[in-house]
């Protein structure tokens, strides 16, 4: 577990039109990662997002940009986002028939191979493959939509997940994802995340972009 947590801000939440103001002020304000959600109107009811935002974001930050794949059939689409400057893949256990295909295709694809859970998705499902994976990312809402309210059970999950990290002495990141501010950040920390994605917290803080990543990292340090 690496010692200072990673903010990854979702820019979901950021104003389409001013993106590349949001990015470079996401970078400035001091945000480790960018977080891109996309979504296909299946396996998540909402459609945003894909390779061009991610190809965009590459040409405004040099930040590591963390691609959510809440697609079904994500296989289809690695070459395309990690063509498209995709650091991280994120698939989702529940849209992978052959999981392991698809990881070690990640691999081959050259990007971070990390695999979701959803809320309900109990930790089994990836046990048999985490040694395989550079991140498990513990969704902390149901996926499709940002702004919504953390669930905080999920957080038993990470503090599982970190263990089984522990004892097969993984070098593992464990991302949680949705309804993430300063509140609920230690909590997460102190459950065993070293990745902390946030879109709401961040991009509609009252006072700003920057305020709002230094409010979370605050809240880490006290
Ligand atoms: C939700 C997305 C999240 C979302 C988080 O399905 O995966 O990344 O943008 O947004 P907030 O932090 O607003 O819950
Ligand atoms: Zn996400």
């Amino acid at each position: 577990m690496s010692s200072k947590p990673i903010i990854a801000a979702s820019i979901l939440a950021a104003d389409p039109l001013e993106l590349g103001k949001a990015l470079r002020e996401s970078q400035e304000g001091g945000a480790d990662w960018i977080h891109v959600d996309v979504m296909d109107g299946h396996f998540v009811p909402n459609l945003d997002m894909g390779p061009r935002t991610v190809e965009a974001c590459k040409r405004v930050t040099d930040l590591l940009v963390d691609v959510h794949l809440m697609i079904e059939n994500p296989d289809t689409y690695i070459q395309q986002f990690a063509h498209a400057g995709a650091d991280s893949i994120t698939v989702h256990t529940e849209t992978c028939t052959h999981l392991h295909r698809t990881v070690s295709a990640l691999h081959e694809a050259g990007v971070r191979a990390a695999v979701a859970l959803n809320p309900a998705t109990p930790v089994s499902a990836i046990e048999e493959i985490v040694g395989l994976c550079d991140m498990i990312l513990v969704m902390t809402v149901n996926p499709g939509f940002g702004g919504q309210s953390f669930i905080m059970s999920t957080l038993e999950k990470v503090k599982r997940i970190r263990e089984m990290a522990r004892v097969q002495d993984l070098d593992l990141k464990i991302e949680v994802d949705g309804g993430i501010d300063s509140h609920n950040a230690p909590q997460a920390v102190s459950a065993g995340a070293d990745v902390l994605v946030a879109g709401n917290s961040i991009f509609n803080h009252p006072e700003g972009i920057t305020e709002g990543i230094q409010a979370i990292r605050a809240s880490l340090s006290s």
